[in-house]
């Protein structure tokens, strides 16, 4: 006679069997980051508290010191680290670079690559190669305002100036150009006159972390409809 343990084990065992199913399923998020990396942890956490129906695959740096790959090891995340200097050491072109980079993040099988923090222009050699999926870069301004490094602290400057009265955030399609790219979500961020650099860093990272998984969640509910 079949005991009670052996159904409540099969019933068990599907379960698991279709939560590893649909956790393959869920879309493909690769993360390109260059350091602290507090918008990758933003996505993690929008995952684990199921805001978000995807998965991270992978998380690349370009540099070996970012907090970002402690950020992904503890949230059992793979990742690769990738710099530009043993390319450049070897006389190798930026374009030899993105095309390596890119056949490693294609191991991977992304429907979605985020660039959170990621600090190298990405050539068009890089971009045909995934011609078929969402890229995009989060940047801390609005529209050709500000493109770059050093957003925050030249806003901020300007502002003292006198030259504006307002920044903010935007996440936008990578094209091989600095910051460019159709913006798919824009966000105004006030600056007070009160306000210390601190200050406004503090307000439009706050204003990052849920914007980029905003935008993320737009592109992955497209994928899973
Ligand atoms: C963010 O301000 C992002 O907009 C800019 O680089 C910063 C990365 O921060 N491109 P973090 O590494 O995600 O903390």
């Amino acid at each position: 006679m079949i005991s009670k343990k052996f159904y409540l084990f099969v019933f068990l065992s599907i379960l698991l069997l279709l939560f590893l199913f649909k956790k393959n399923m869920s879309p493909r998020i690769v993360v390109l980051i260059s350091g602290n990396g507090s918008n990758l942890q933003a996505i993690i956490d929008a995952i684990n508290s199921k805001t978000l129906n995807g998965q991270i695959v992978l998380v690349v740096s370009n540099k070996d010191s970012a907090y970002g790959l402690t950020r992904a090891t503890q949230a059992e995340i793979p990742t690769l680290i990738f710099p530009l200097k043993p390319y450049k050491d070897l006389g190798k072109t930026r374009i030899e670079y993105d095309i390596d980079l890119a056949k490693k993040i294609k191991e991977y099988n992304p429907n979605l690559i985020v660039l959170a923090g990621w600090m190298h222009i990405l050539s068009e050699e890089f971009l045909n190669l995934f011609k078929d999926i969402n890229i995009i870069n989060l940047h801390p301004a609005l529209p050709n305002q500000f493109d770059g490094a050093d957003s925050i602290k030249r806003a901020y400057e300007a502002f003292k100036k006198g030259e504006i009265t307002k920044t903010g955030v935007m996440v936008h399609k990578v094209i091989p150009d600095v910051d460019k790219g159709e913006p798919l979500l824009i966000e105004e961020v006030s600056i007070f006159e009160t306000d210390s650099l601190n200050d406004l860093e503090t307000r439009i990272h706050t204003v990052e972390h849920r914007l980029i998984v905003q935008c993320v969640k737009k592109i992955l509910d497209e994928l899973n409809h």
